[in-house]
């Protein structure tokens, strides 16, 4: 077997959030891809560390009235639980506020400055007279200059999608201060990634980028490489620039320089060389999971730095897609928006981890979460499929047969079949083609279940003198749930830890599944997952609404604009009340009869009792919600909903003007 050298990262978190399951994406695709090459005998590390610089962590830190130290330390502590939570298994988790990457980011600085890639250039930028502090552009609002929308960032409007300088912006003010930003000249310090364009067009065209990523950078290239800005002025949290005053890094140079101080202290305390990965000429293989957002980062800044520096490149970045829920951008007021602590308190983060599996694949599109189908997919493949082929058959071993397998396989060439598949599913994870690899899987485990609905050993282990063969079906079953298990371990980690358990061995293992396991004693078989119920999910749901509206007001999302088509869903009618009934048992509500014009009335029951009489009700037309869907309510089933306005105290339901009629569309 080969023995590489690989040293693997995910993108670093920003240390001012919590990690949701759109970061879970990329940190779960790495694990995998890093848990399999230690199954096939690689030597790999996984480095991470959080992204501690910046003005958003700065003014974060400033509104909570605590040190930006204290709230990166604070925010370390808890992305690292979420991360064990969800076994992502870091060789090293460190900071981009550390000592590590202080020295090398003022080493790279250094010799890319010695080596003439660091230019300097007096710019004008929007700064806050109140704060003393050069604005960022999305700390600026104002009206955008194109359309005249109002509270819109200061380079693009969410309204007509125009692109423009903060200064174009109208009415412009500061987000921290409110204050009118007025516009101050500094000297600014850039990469000059011009001089670089040569290497990295071969570089990037080099194999090193997924196909469409190097479609992508051609055309950045066709528009021409810009110098990038990499200093900012005090005040910032950050690294001072070496020998300049008032002036610091910008967060995205030290950022990946992060993947580097972290694998520096991997060195450090456990005596590998840093050397032998990041010289010039290295032989041990360095690959970078991103999400598509940074690609320009990765595919030019970093390379171009690395080149610069003496260093050596990535072998490759892996790009993936960003995450939607449901089909759509997750959403705070839907619930959507998932921290990973949220659904842990309901959910099993190996389903998440299986999920991601089964949709991930080598390619940047965006993956759904549709979380309808993450129900049924886990009940379906791993409870359904994977455990129910060991839960079937344990019972016989355990009870009949002294927990013993049986000395001899049977059917050797269907064992041979799953050890065969190996190789493919092999080639799948290396690939990062998961999707595929997770379908191989289930492949194999319907035939394995095919096997055992064949020969029925709960009919056989009723007729005399078929015992034997009882416990070789029964031990063949649980030999090629060993299988199964071991090429799902990379996904699965912490099942895969209780299969060992249940199967009585060390560690499930791709070298050695070659033979079965005969004569060997397992044990008591537990379950080893359970099904997801809609219970679960809808609790996650619930708790991702509270738990955003508690802990982050202040970065809700504007999800009270709802575009058109939200609107047009809404099917408002003019409806006749019919009949109006009180409830028995319910002191609020009232049954309404309502005629939309339909073959049949409406039910619907309206919290409007203490603002009405029957009679004053009954005959007059109001307005509905026609397409509500239908609730379940303690009194029976509500069709839809009446509206009526409102302060608290008294409560008037809609009336159409004059003229209007039942069943008339309202828009
Ligand atoms: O986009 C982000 O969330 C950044 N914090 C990623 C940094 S990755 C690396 F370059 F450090
Ligand atoms: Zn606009």
């Amino acid at each position: 077997m080969s023995n590489r050298k690989i040293l693997v990262t995910s993108a670093l978190p920003y240390a001012n959030g919590e990690i949701h399951l759109g970061h879970l994406l990329e940190y779960i695709q790495t694990d995998i891809w890093v848990r399999f090459q230690k199954m096939m005998g690689n030597e790999c590390y996984f480095v991470c560390a959080d992204d501690a610089h910046g003005t958003p962590i700065m003014l974060k830190a400033n509104e909570l009235g605590i040190t930006p130290e204290a709230l990166i330390e604070g925010v370390s502590e808890r992305h690292q639980a979420d991360f064990r939570a969800f076994s992502i298994g870091f060789s090293q988790y460190h900071s981009t506020h550390s000592q590590e990457n202080k020295e090398i980011s003022a080493g790279i600085y250094n010799k890319l400055n010695d080596a003439g890639f660091i230019k300097t250039r007096i710019i004008s930028q929007a700064f806050d007279p109140k704060k003393q502090m050069f604005l960022p552009d999305r700390f600026i609002k104002g009206d955008c200059p194109k359309c005249g929308a109002s509270d819109q960032y200061g380079d693009n409007c969410e309204a007509c999608g125009a692109t423009y300088l903060p200064t174009e912006l109208k009415n412009a003010k500061s987000a921290i201060s409110g204050a009118t930003p007025i516009t101050k000249d500094s000297q600014h310090y850039f990469f000059d990634l011009p001089q670089f364009e040569a290497q990295l067009q071969e570089w990037t065209q080099a194999g090193h980028l997924q196909g469409e990523i190097s479609n992508k950078l051609a055309e950045w290239f066709e528009q021409g490489l810009q110098q990038w800005d990499i200093s900012r002025d005090a005040p910032y949290f950050g690294f001072q620039i070496p020998g300049v005053e008032n002036k610091y890094f910008y967060v995205w140079l030290d950022a990946p320089i992060g993947y580097m101080a972290s694998f520096k202290k991997l060195c450090t305390d456990t005596g590998l060389d840093f050397d032998e990965y990041f010289n010039k000429d290295s032989t041990t293989e360095l690959y970078h999971f991103i999400g598509k957002d940074i690609v320009y980062f990765h595919a030019l800044f970093w390379p171009a730095m690395l080149m610069g520096a003496d260093y050596r490149t990535p072998n490759a970045i892996f790009a993936h897609g960003f995450l939607t829920v449901n089909g759509q951008k997750m959403s705070k007021s839907r619930g959507t928006f998932i921290q990973a602590r949220t659904y842990l308190e309901s959910l099993n983060p190996e389903y998440l981890r299986y999920y991601y599996a089964y949709k991930l694949s080598a390619k940047i599109d965006d993956i759904d979460l549709n979380l309808e189908d993450f129900k049924q997919r886990v009940n379906s493949d791993l409870v359904g499929k994977v455990v129910n082929i060991a839960s079937r058959s344990a019972g016989f071993v355990v009870k009949k047969f002294n927990k013993t397998l049986s000395a001899y396989a049977v059917e050797p060439q269907l064992y041979q079949e799953f050890v065969d598949q190996g190789g493919q599913i092999a080639k799948l994870y290396e690939a990062r083609n998961y999707n595929q690899a997770m379908r191989e899987i289930m492949k194999l485990a319907d035939k394995a279940n095919q096997y055992i609905d064949e020969h029925k050993p709960w009919q056989l282990i009723k007729e005399e003198g078929k015992e034997a063969q009882v416990h070789d079906v029964a031990s063949l079953a649980i030999n090629l749930f060993r299988v199964l298990m071991t090429y799902l371990k990379p996904v699965l980690p912490v099942m895969a830890e209780q299969a060992e358990a249940f199967l009585n061995i060390d560690s499930l293992n791709w070298g050695n599944i070659k033979h079965p396991l005969t004569k060997h004693q397992i044990n008591k078989f537990k379950p080893l997952m359970l099904r997801v119920e809609d219970t679960q999910i809808n609790q996650v749901i619930e708790a991702s609404k509270q738990s955003i509206q508690t802990t982050e007001p202040e970065k809700e999302e504007d999800d009270s604009m709802i575009q058109i088509d939200d609107f047009t869903k809404i099917d408002l009618r003019i409806a006749k009340i019919v009949k109006a009934q009180a409830v028995e048992g319910a002191d609020k509500l009232l049954q309404l009869t309502l005629d939309i014009g339909e073959e049949s009335t409406r039910n619907v029951f309206a919290g409007i009792k203490a603002h009405y009489n029957l009679e004053d009700l009954e005959g007059r037309l109001t307005v509905m919600v026609a397409n509500l869907a239908p609730r379940k309510m303690k009194f029976g089933i509500s069709e839809g909903m009446v509206l009526a306005a409102g302060d608290g105290k008294s409560l008037h339901i809609l009336s159409p003007d004059s003229g209007a009629q039942a069943g008339m569309k309202i828009s």
